[in-house]
């Protein structure tokens, strides 16, 4: 059997440079080896107070994001984590042998649930629970994310692991491919931030929909380190981001574009960043807007893909029944 690989992405906001960086940017190639699950995980939208009325369009804008960069519906199952309902199904069987502690120890949850501890929705607590069920449903050997997500995939492991022991072999137990460059895009404005969609600040984030003059704008407002050369390390979290950035769109590693701009200033380097940015965005920006052109179609590959993944899901779920003691599905 090919091995599979499942992946996901909130819909919560226009996807940006980070979310293409560290993970759907490296979705494409696993296409050639792999049968691969991308997934717009609404269900994990709902732990954070969300907008009812502009779900709905986060979601064909997700979809249409994933296609704009090339993930291609006729070789990747792409869909709605809520149109197959064995996501919840399975997350409560794993919240029932998930433990308090593990989930207490998630940094993603202390950050988020910082200051609000006892108000803050339990759905966030277990989060990361519906997140293993997300992989494990499909017995994914691989998890293409970003550094941000390393946490939550060894708890899904140790999920698989505990349940594997307890009930018999069930799960494949996943792995995360974790890119060695990009992992951790860092925020325009303040390179010890993470990018993200949930930042408030405006010049942080370079979204994937940008037009060329709002993403040289950003870049050339991004902040810098002192000195004024062109190098990465370090003393230079801010340039070592930005040379990243330039690397993985230019192709040439870091050194060689050190050397490329030794002896040019922070200004010319951010002028020659913003067009490689704005060119190896273009395409995916420009078959972004023609996609969202038809949302019908959109809705319309979502369905397919739904109805594949079901097939798949089900097919575990009808093994974790029957291993945990629930006895044959219902409709089986
Ligand atoms: P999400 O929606 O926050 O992000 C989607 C992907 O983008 C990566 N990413 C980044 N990579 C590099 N630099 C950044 N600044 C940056 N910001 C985001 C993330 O690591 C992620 O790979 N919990 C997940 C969604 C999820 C999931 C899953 C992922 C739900 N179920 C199952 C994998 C498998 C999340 O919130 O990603």
């Amino acid at each position: 059997m090919q091995k599979r690989v499942f992946s996901g992405v909130q819909p919560t906001g226009t996807p940006h440079l980070g979310n293409y960086l560290g993970a759907f940017r490296n979705w494409v190639p696993l296409q050639e080896e792999y049968e691969t699950f991308y997934c717009i995980v609404d269900l994990h939208t709902l732990t954070l107070p969300w907008d009812p009325a502009a779900l709905n369009q986060r979601i064909v804008e997700g979809a249409a994001a994933l296609f704009a960069v090339g993930v291609d519906p006729s070789r990747s199952v792409v869909f709605r984590q809520s149109h197959a309902p064995q996501h919840a199904e399975l997350a409560w069987i794993l919240t029932c042998i998930g433990r308090m502690g593990e989930l207490r120890r998630m940094i993603q949850f202390k950050e988020k649930s910082k200051g609000a501890a006892e108000s803050i929705g339990a759905g966030l607590f277990t989060y990361p629970v519906l997140q293993a069920a997300d992989v494990l449903l499909y017995q994914a050997h691989g998890v293409p994310v970003g550094e941000d997500q390393r946490q939550h995939i060894e708890l899904m492991r140790d999920l698989a692991i505990r349940f594997n022991s307890a009930f018999g072999e069930t799960f494949v137990v996943p792995e995360a491919y974790i890119p060695k460059a990009g992992a951790r895009i860092m925020a325009l404005d303040d390179p010890t931030d993470k990018m993200s969609k949930s930042s408030v600040r405006p010049n942080s984030v370079i979204n994937l929909t940008d037009d060329a003059a709002l993403v040289a704008k950003k870049i050339k407002s991004a902040v810098t380190d002192s000195g004024s050369e062109v190098v990465a390390g370090p003393e230079k979290p801010a340039l070592t981001n930005l040379l990243t950035i330039f690397s993985l769109f230019d192709g040439a590693t870091i050194p060689q574009l050190e050397e490329r701009f030794a002896g040019s200033g922070y200004g010319d380097f951010k002028t020659a960043l913003a067009e490689v940015v704005v060119e190896g965005l273009r395409p995916i920006r420009e078959r972004y807007l023609e996609l969202m052109g038809d949302p019908g179609e959109l809705n319309r590959l979502l369905s397919e893909g739904a109805a594949a993944a079901v097939k798949v899901a089900e097919g575990t779920m009808v093994t974790v029944w029957e291993r945990v003691g629930l006895g044959a599905r219902p409709g089986a």
